[in-house]
């Protein structure tokens, strides 16, 4: 076989170096099947190597892919069933595999990509449908943050036409969302000139959702004062909590005050398609654009977040123009006129391999068993005299709950400090949240491979390194 006399080619090396990376993917995946004891740390000679300057020549490729697989069983792997932290992705096997072919043949989606391109809308249109909500077009992005900002760069041009040629012109633009909202939205308002100081931090029930009753009344002060709303955000669900903000009532005052309703549904809006949950997302349909993050509770790999909206034009009246070197083909919107990105990978494609290789019912009941989990975790915590958790029941995947040891002198510094002893510890893996000013241990269920033995493996590792509060302030 003649191979191109290239450097930058594998050459005869290619079946070998296939071969060797399907050969620790597939170790990868079935030790994913189940929780290890340990993690394994980055050892000393890892560090040393990972110094090095930068080579001049290069190295047989099998020890190349062996040393990056030693850098990725050393790293914190949010595919582990165990990962309790933030909000995780998991790694998904098809998703995987759709990476491997999009950036193989490097399909680049800024412009008409032909069959790239009627595979996007499809896999909009299926996310679309997956979730609820009647888009009539959206976008893939690198994530929620984008997602977010995204959307809001359209409810700013509805709000005040002409904003993305003329700028402010005087206007003063607010933006409204729970106390409890993502800081993407403030970093929105940061980028789109809406200014963090105009983001009106709505107050929240007893269950943590965004008060309509609130929000109606910053609304009225705000038009008094000749302020110019540019949008409600509703979260389904919080980062901190998982709590769905009221998208019926929300939509409610929307429609009242002529105000474009965005839903940051980058975690949670998944859900919207489990029977348990739907009810939770009424008024998904009354919205102008949703956010969902592919590469949260949908499992694909990072990084693919989608943006759906209602009214097709909204993104292209922010993001369309006219370049002498962007052909539009097909009498279509190229995709760099419905969104912030030029270069854009094909981030479509593992959706779109979710969907087809596995079907929406096996997705949906994957969503379904982590909400279950939650609902198990916080039973099981009302059962140990050492912990409590939150007051309300999880709306979603997203379970708070403390130790409370007797005599402690300071509970946010124990549960700070049983933290960072089950990060060292290794059996499990989750973060800290600080809720109402207090210390929270906060995990989170958007893992397929989870089972109920990995949720009582949390618990059981929480207690006992959480019941000793002596030990844990040596
Ligand atoms: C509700 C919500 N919105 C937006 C984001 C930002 O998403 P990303 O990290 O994909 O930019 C997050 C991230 O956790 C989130 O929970």
């Amino acid at each position: 076989m003649d191979y191109v006399e290239n450097k930058l080619s594998l050459g005869e090396q290619r079946e070998a170096a296939l071969a060797r990376t399907a050969q620790h993917v597939l170790t990868a995946w079935k030790e994913f099947d189940a929780a290890r004891d340990h993690e394994s740390l980055p050892s000393e000679a890892l560090h040393q190597f990972l110094t090095t300057p930068l080579p001049r020549d290069g190295s047989d490729v099998l020890d190349v892919i062996d040393r990056a697989v030693a850098v990725l069983d050393s790293s914190l792997a949010q595919s582990r069933p165990r990962y309790f932290a933030f909000i995780g992705s998991a790694g998904l096997e098809v998703g995987a595999l759709a990476d491997l072919l999009a950036h193989s043949y490097d399909t680049n989606l800024a412009v008409d990509a032909r069959a790239a391109t009627e595979l996007e809308w499809q896999a909009v249109s299926w996310l679309a449908q997956f979730i609820g909500f009647p888009a009539q077009t959206g976008t893939f992005t690198s994530g929620g943050t984008i997602s977010n900002i995204t959307a809001l760069a359209s409810a700013r041009e509805a709000a005040i036409p002409g904003v993305r040629e003329h700028g402010l012109d005087g206007r003063r633009p607010t933006l409204y969302c729970s106390v409890e909202a993502h800081y993407s939205i403030t970093r929105a308002a940061e980028v789109l000139g809406i200014g963090s100081a105009n983001v009106r931090a709505v107050a929240i029930d007893a269950q943590r959702r965004m008060r309509a009753d609130a929000l109606r009344e910053q609304l009225r002060r705000d038009l008094t004062d000749r302020y110019t709303p540019v949008a409600i955000v509703a979260t389904t669900g919080t980062t901190l909590t998982g709590a769905i903000d009221p998208i019926g009532q929300l939509a409610d005052v929307a429609e009242e005050f002529g105000v474009w309703l965005h839903v940051d549904g980058a975690y949670g809006v998944p859900a919207a398609a489990v029977a348990s949950r739907a009810q939770l997302f009424d008024g998904l349909d009354r919205a102008h654009s949703v956010t969902v993050d592919c590469h949260k509770w949908m499992f694909v790999p990072k990084a693919c977040s989608a943006v759906l909206v209602r009214d097709g034009a909204s993104l292209a009246k922010a993001f369309a123009h006219e370049e002498a070197y962007m052909p539009h083909a097909g009498g279509h919107y190229n995709a760099v006129d419905i969104t912030l990105e030029y270069s854009r990978p094909f981030r479509a494609l593992k959706l779109w391999m979710l969907f087809s290789t596995h079907g929406a019912d096996a997705v949906r009941e994957a969503i379904e068993r982590n909400c279950l989990q939650a609902q198990m975790l916080f039973d099981w915590v009302q059962q140990r005299p050492l912990f409590e958790t939150l007051r309300s029941r999880p709306q979603l995947s997203i379970v708070p709950f403390r130790a409370v040891v007797e005599g402690c002198p300071n509970i946010n510094d124990h549960n700070d400090a049983l933290c960072s002893a089950i990060q060292r510890d290794g059996r499990i893996y989750l973060s800290p949240a600080t809720i109402d000013g207090g210390v929270w241990l906060r995990p989170c269920f958007t893992n397929f491979r989870t089972t109920s033995d990995d949720v009582a493996a949390l618990l059981d590792v929480a207690e006992e390194l959480g019941g000793v509060c002596r030990i844990l302030h040596q």
